[in-house]
């Protein structure tokens, strides 16, 4: 198994729409209850490119299996230097340190780029993302208690950081 990180190229957009999708009608990781059309996600992809925030490809013997990026935060000017990122693995691939590269990636990408301090907003239901996320140092800094509602029940989002030295 070959695994490479690269840069998103538009031919991916369907890929990384298909990861998205199986994960708004699955799970809670998204807080969607439809699924995105394909040029919903081109366009905030291709919003990221503008912006000069990383999209990063791990692709395994030819197969996309996974992506990392990151955005804005909030969208007002005094957080320009924090960011909230997504990492996510198609199903076939979790567990096989795809996670790990991305996630290593996305931080010296933010480090390069003077980001100060990334987030991570996650569903407290799952627990794999917030073990996942220690793994690299994030701390658990908020609960925001039932902030969403899906699949007839309360959810709560979990706000983990890290502050980049
Ligand atoms: C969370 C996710 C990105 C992890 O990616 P992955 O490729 O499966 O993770 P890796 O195999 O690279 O594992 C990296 C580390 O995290 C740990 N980890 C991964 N999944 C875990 C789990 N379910 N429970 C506990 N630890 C876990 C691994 O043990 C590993 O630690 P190590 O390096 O000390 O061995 C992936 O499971 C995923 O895409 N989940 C669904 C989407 C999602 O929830 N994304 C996050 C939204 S915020």
């Amino acid at each position: 198994m070959e695994t490479i990180l690269r840069k998103y190229k538009i031919e991916d957009t369907q890929a990384i729409l298909d990861i998205i999708n199986y994960n708004i009608l699955h799970s809670t990781a998204l807080y969607d209850y439809t699924i995105r059309t394909y040029e919903a996600q081109l366009a905030m992809l291709e919003d990221k490119m503008k912006k000069d925030f990383p999209v990063i490809i791990a692709e395994v013997d030819g197969v996309v299996a996974g992506f990392g990026m990151y955005g804005e935060f909030r969208f007002k000017e005094a957080y320009k230097f924090t960011v909230e990122h997504s990492v996510y693995v198609s199903n076939d691939f979790q567990g096989k340190g795809i996670g790990k590269l991305l996630m290593s990636q996305l931080i010296a990408t933010a480090k390069e780029q003077g980001i100060h301090t990334m987030i991570a907003v996650i569903d407290s239901e799952n627990q794999s993302s917030v073990d996942f996320h220690e793994k690299y140092g994030f701390e658990t800094v908020g609960l925001i208690k039932e902030s969403g509602w899906k699949f007839e029940r309360w959810l709560h989002s979990v706000f983990m950081q890290l502050i980049l030295k």
